[in-house]
């Protein structure tokens, strides 16, 4: 196949194409290079049969060229930080509600089949049963969350209207190698590993979180977009299906750190500041996030396999290794 990743210079995307890369399908990376970057793609861009474009998904035109002759679209790219969403949510809407739009306008001039579009457990907003299946109700905490969610229904009524398959997969805590630094297990791993400090936890770290590893995400998004899967626009949840206290990860953290260290407590108003760390607390913080995830293994045949300890290993062995690349801002 010839497929396109939106987004493919990113952590998500870029696994996505080199497995894809790896199989042996043509593989176009189609990346503005606002948050991705070529560190992510360098090792598969030289080989024969992936291409990486330079382009924006709010540019129809370059995108529409780039989409000739392809027979699938995995739909990454987006505006995904929650605090940039709260601050502009216009900006957020563009990108990730005007920008699918794009994708799939593009996606049913050029003739192709499928596309899978990158949502988010941020459609649910606070649970209200645990786990969340795909039929909880969707009250997202976030304009992160409604423009994800507007990018499903937009997927439906094209799967309505041209006859395209899509596929939303609504992540969970996306985690692994190439990982970018902003989130609670990065900024353990940094502070922890790296710098030998005691992790800050925010509130009384019971607040769960659903983590799957990046190589378990790429698996079933391969599956979806290979497979007959998405006549009528399906959505998947993707998670370990396991509910992670966050104090339970930064105690896995510094056990794999080999450090002796002891989690700070913090308790920053919503909207506030750390007074350690400096880090930016979201308001409305979910309590818990727990995906129920048996509809994409009946339909699928796939499971999660990478259990959370061995995950965090390997995203660790892979920072000790690029030190400079979460010597950045972090992103809210
Ligand atoms: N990482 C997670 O845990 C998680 C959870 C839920 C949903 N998601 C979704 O997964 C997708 C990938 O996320 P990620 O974690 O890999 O983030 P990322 O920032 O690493 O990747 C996003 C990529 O999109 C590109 N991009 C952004 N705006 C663009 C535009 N206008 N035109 C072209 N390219 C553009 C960026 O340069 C980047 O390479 C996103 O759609 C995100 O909403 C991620």
């Amino acid at each position: 196949m010839r497929v396109l990743v939106t987004g493919g210079a990113g952590f998500i995307g870029s696994h996505i194409a080199e497995q894809l890369a790896s199989e042996g399908h043509e593989v176009i990376i189609y990346d503005d290079f606002s948050t991705g970057s070529m560190d992510n793609v360098k090792h598969i861009a030289s080989m024969g049969n992936v291409k990486v474009v330079k382009g924006d998904i709010l540019d129809l035109a370059t995108l529409m060229h780039a989409m000739e002759g392809c027979d699938a679209v995995s739909h990454q790219a987006a505006q995904l930080e929650i605090g940039s969403a709260i601050k502009d949510p216009v900006t957020d809407a563009r990108i990730n509600i005007e920008g699918t739009i794009n994708v799939l306008e593009a996606a049913v001039k050029r003739n192709v089949k499928k596309v899978v579009y990158a949502s988010s457990a941020g459609v649910y907003g606070e649970a209200v049963r645990l786990p969340q299946d795909e039929e909880h109700p969707k009250k997202p905490s976030w304009p992160y969350g409604v423009s994800k969610y507007a990018g499903e229904l937009y997927c439906l009524q094209y799967s309505q209207f041209y006859g395209i398959k899509t596929c939303a997969l609504r992540y969970g805590i996306v985690y692994g190698e190439r990982e970018w630094f902003g989130r609670v297990l990065t900024m353990f791993i940094k502070r922890v590993v790296l710098e030998k400090k005691p992790p800050v936890i925010f509130g009384d770290g019971n607040q769960t979180r659903d983590f799957i590893y990046v190589k378990d995400v790429v698996e079933l998004h391969n599956i979806l977009l290979e497979g007959d899967y998405g006549r009528d626009f399906e959505a998947y949840n993707v998670g370990s299906g396991v509910a992670t206290p966050i104090k339970d990860l930064a105690e896995l953290v510094i056990e794999l750190s080999g450090n002796a260290l002891e989690p700070l407590y913090e308790n920053p108003p919503e909207g506030g500041y750390s007074s350690i760390t400096g880090r930016w607390r979201i308001p409305k913080e979910l309590r818990n996030l727990q995906l129920d995830v048996s509809k994409a293994s009946r339909e699928t045949g796939w499971k999660p396999r990478t259990g959370l300890r061995e995950g965090v290993e390997r995203e660790i062995e892979w920072v000790k290794a690029n030190r400079e690349r979460w010597n950045v801002k972090e992103r809210v």
